[in-house]
């Protein structure tokens, strides 16, 4: 059984003319222990799929669909549960580390009080504890950080405060939003090196959000591609970077710096807003490949294996974690060649 399964998740704002859906039919399936990694450019929607997985989505938005977690689905759990379960067993690393840190609080304070909360342990263990988190996430001297405040610390210190304060009680999954953004390279492969470490002690799983490829192809296992709100493509990271099937997916790799002094080649115009997205699949506007089907019906996330043979799918929703999946009328075609 999978730890997370997302089944036909639509998330939704309200606005003063109706509801403007942002993701739209998303399934997909995380197991124990694997790094997942969803992709796509700023505006597609990842950031508010890991908000309605946490339960915290802003309050004009809403989410519809399942989201099974162990067993329960989360949409339909009662707050209380809820926040049990946020923090302890599911929880979050923030895309702005500075932002989702207390100002006004000793770090230490704010990783005890995780351990207080969700742990039921004494002040005085949580304390304890909480050295030897910082300790683990490799930040020097913690009996002294711990006294200090966010702004003593520098941006990859506070990621690393950040990390200890989501893997304080040894969560099942946790969601990376884009963790290393904000910070320079080196810093980057280093808090990248340190969250797959953890993982492996922890036996936790992860869904790691970026917008950079680059990143998944070092740290993740598999991969959802995600463009204006919907899966464009699902497959093992090898299979994805060997066989790419969506025209999106080929832009995304094509994108990709290679080696120094190759020209990058961005994928040409932008991402449309929610509310004015093409008819037919979202992405022809932009796509080389698009003929004039592509502009008549959205097509379904589907098995390569089902578009190549072109035979009927329709029974076919549940997703299997080592098929690949391709929502590209043209998926057969192999378009893209290295
Ligand atoms: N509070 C809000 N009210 C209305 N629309 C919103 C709100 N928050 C996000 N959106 C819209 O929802 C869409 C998805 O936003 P989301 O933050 O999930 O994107 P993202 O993929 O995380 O992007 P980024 O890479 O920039 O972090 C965007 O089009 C955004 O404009
Ligand atoms: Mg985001």
């Amino acid at each position: 059984m999978s730890l997370l399964t997302l089944r036909s998740l639509d998330i939704s704002f309200r606005s003063t003319n109706g509801s403007i859906k942002v993701v739209s039919d998303l399934n997909l399936e995380i197991e124990e222990a694997e790094v997942f990694g969803l992709v796509g450019e700023s505006g597609c929607g990842k950031t508010l799929t890991a908000l309605s997985i946490m339960g915290i989505l802003p309050q004009n938005a809403f989410a519809e669909g399942e989201i099974i977690f162990k067993g329960n689905n989360l949409l339909t759990l009662d707050r209380e549960s809820m926040r049990k379960l946020r923090g302890k067993e599911l929880s979050m690393i923030f895309q702005e580390p500075a932002t989702s840190l207390n100002p006004v609080l000793t770090v230490g304070y704010q990783v005890a009080e995780v351990l207080t909360t969700h742990m039921g342990i004494s002040k005085k263990e949580a304390i304890n504890t909480t050295i030897e988190l910082l300790k683990a996430v490799k930040i020097p001297s913690p009996e002294i950080r711990i006294k200090e405040y966010p702004h003593q610390l520098s941006g990859g210190m506070k990621q690393r405060v950040m990390i200890a304060m989501s893997i304080a009680c040894k969560p099942s999954l946790l969601i990376a939003d884009e963790p290393t953004t904000a910070l320079d390279v080196t810093i980057q492969a280093q808090i990248l090196e340190l969250l797959q470490r953890l993982r492996e002690d922890m036996k936790m799983a992860v869904l790691l959000i970026t917008h950079d490829l680059g990143i998944i192809a070092e740290n993740a296992q598999r991969v959802g591609i995600m463009y204006a709100g919907r899966l464009m493509e699902l497959a093992d990271v090898s299979e994805l970077f060997n066989n790419p099937r969506h025209p999106y997916t080929i832009g995304l790799l094509e994108s990709l710096p290679e080696e120094k002094g190759t020209p990058l080649k961005p994928i040409p115009g932008f991402v449309p807003e929610p509310d004015r997205l093409p008819p037919g699949c979202k992405f022809s506007d932009r796509c080389r490949f698009a003929i004039p089907q592509c502009k008549e019906k959205e097509p379904e996330l589907i098995p390569l294996s089902i578009a190549s043979n072109n035979s009927n799918h329709s029974s076919l929703i549940t997703h299997h974690s080592s098929l690949h999946f391709v929502r590209c009328i043209r998926a057969s075609e192999k378009l893209w060649h290295f």
